[in-house]
């Protein structure tokens, strides 16, 4: 507590000292300098100061909380983040020694981290033509070094996920791993290598080098999720945030940052942003439910009303089958609803649209995913219609307020243009898992953090394309 307060007492010195110091910038050559660090470093402030600039301090609690956090940590890294045509966004992370670069999704709704690896990488479903994309070689590393399944890790992160074939068995030879995702599969073996940044290198990084893929895109995942396998957890970051630029759905270099921070950096808020907490997870023998991130949504208010939304769904532990809750799912494209709410959703819309009718077409063709709620706007300008609002409210007030775009698109079907919620629903209702999923196109153009440190989650409206 000394320490602390010594410590703002100081902070405050230099602070005013600093701004007394600005004025020697000026011009004016009469103007003179207060030397800086010679003050603090060979004399303590009289007691009386003190009194006075602890008063002072107290005074103004915004002031006071940000004396307590004299500096904010510098991040360990930062990395581009790209939009990508498979509608998810990809980072590249170099690993091996010489280093080798690979392209990976941005997943914080998976754990496991790995890279389409060796020659003979085999994908199949997949609309890519691995000889094209960039693989990982283990055999150019000297840093690779595959796991064998007596090391402790090969049951750690083979029982974090669904399935493993490792159980039970009794080898020496490598780890094999299979990560199942909502769509698709990857299969390889477990590696340990150097993952490198420009700041510093990591070693024994485990990494799956997956060798066969079922629906996969032109990249490795890595995994952002809560368990000890993600890359958040094995480097022990503290924070990290994102911001995701508009979708172009083609592959463009435009980008924005990816920022990491790791150790302890202080419970201070990033100016700007409204925080929600994250959620405990729901206690499960579905290991994939210990990997989301959950947040408690509370309202979605569609225009100015609130839509009845039981608050069985909102939580993840009140049903039997776990169905409930909402994560923020960065791999994800599109927000996904359980059907009964999706209905109540839906339903509040055509409320609020009662100009437009709702068209009944199939546009899935064109988009790629279904959509379920259309309206018809032939003839008219998608930029110039005024959709009703869409808000997600969260537990302590922080509200998500979408741009249009972020929720709907229009959509050419034959001879019509129909103006589309991208908010998609489960045919399949009350699946074990969470009821919504925050997915990339509603996150798009905010700025957001996972603040892991202090168990949150904060955002804000940015526009994250560079220009
Ligand atoms: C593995 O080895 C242990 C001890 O050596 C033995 O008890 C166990 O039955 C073996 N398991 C299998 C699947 O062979
Ligand atoms: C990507 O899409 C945007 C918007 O649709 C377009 O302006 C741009 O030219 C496209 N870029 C490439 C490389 O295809
Ligand atoms: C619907 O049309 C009426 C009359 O043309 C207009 O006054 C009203 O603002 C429109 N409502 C919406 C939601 O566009
Ligand atoms: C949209 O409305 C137009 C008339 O304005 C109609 O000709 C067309 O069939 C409608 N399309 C759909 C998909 O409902
Ligand atoms: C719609 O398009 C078809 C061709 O795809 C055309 O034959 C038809 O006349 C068009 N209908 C209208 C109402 O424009």
């Amino acid at each position: 507590m000394a320490a602390s307060s010594l410590l703002s007492l100081m902070f405050l010195i230099s602070t005013l000292l600093l701004a007394l110091s600005s004025l020697s910038v000026a011009p004016n050559p009469t103007t003179f300098t207060i030397p800086l660090s010679p003050i603090f470093t060979k004399h303590q402030p009289s007691d009386a100061i003190k009194t006075e600039l602890n008063s002072l301090a107290s005074s103004s609690p915004t002031r006071a909380h940000h004396l307590k956090h004299p500096k904010s940590k510098p991040p360990l890294t930062k990395t581009k983040v790209f939009s990508r045509s498979y509608r998810a966004y990809s980072i590249s992370l170099s690993f091996g020694t010489p280093p080798q670069t690979i392209s990976f999704i941005l997943d914080t709704g998976s754990s496991a981290v790995w890279f389409p690896c060796t020659s003979q990488y085999f994908c199949t479903d997949c609309d890519i033509d691995p000889s094209k994309i960039p693989l990982f070689i283990p055999q150019l590393s000297s840093s690779s070094k595959f796991i064998d399944c007596q090391n402790p890790n090969c049951a750690r992160i083979s029982s974090s996920n669904f399935l493993s074939d490792c159980q039970g068995c009794n080898c020496s030879q490598a780890c094999p791993y299979f990560f199942s995702y909502g769509l698709g599969s990857t299969h390889g073996l477990l590696l340990s290598e150097t993952l490198d940044f420009p700041e510093k290198l990591f070693t024994n990084f485990l990494v799956g080098c997956s060798i066969f893929s079922t629906q996969q895109k032109s990249a490795g995942i890595a995994g952002f999720g809560r368990t000890p396998e993600s890359l958040p957890s094995q480097l022990g970051l503290s924070k990290f945030s994102y911001c995701l630029i508009s979708q172009r759905f083609n592959d463009t270099s435009e980008s924005s940052d990816l920022v990491l921070y790791r150790g302890s950096s202080s419970d201070a808020k990033t100016p700007g942003l409204s925080y929600t907490p994250f959620r405990k997870n729901p206690v499960s023998n579905n290991p994939a439910l210990r990997v989301y991130y959950y947040v408690d949504l509370l309202k979605v208010i569609v225009g100015s009303k609130s839509v009845n939304i039981p608050y069985k769904y909102l939580v993840p532990e009140n049903n039997a089958n776990r169905h409930g809750g909402t994560i923020v799912d960065s791999g994800y494209s599109y927000t996904s609803m359980g059907k009964v709410i999706f209905d109540a959703v839906a339903t509040a819309f055509e409320a609020e649209m009662g100009n437009f009718s709702r068209a009944f077409v199939d546009v899935e063709a064109s988009t790629g995913v279904k959509l379920n709620l259309c309206f018809n706007i032939t003839g008219l300008k998608f930029e110039k219609i005024k959709f009703p609002e869409l808000t997600f409210e969260f537990n302590g007030g922080a509200k998500l307020e979408l741009p249009m775009v972020n929720y709907f698109v229009p959509v050419d079907v034959g001879n019509s243009t129909v103006a589309c919620l991208t908010i998609e629903t489960d045919r399949t209702m009350d699946s074990e898992g969470p009821a919504i999923i925050l997915g990339n196109t509603q996150q798009q153009n905010f700025f957001v953090e996972f603040d892991l440190e202090n168990d949150r989650f904060g955002f804000r409206k940015q526009t994250c394309n560079k220009k």
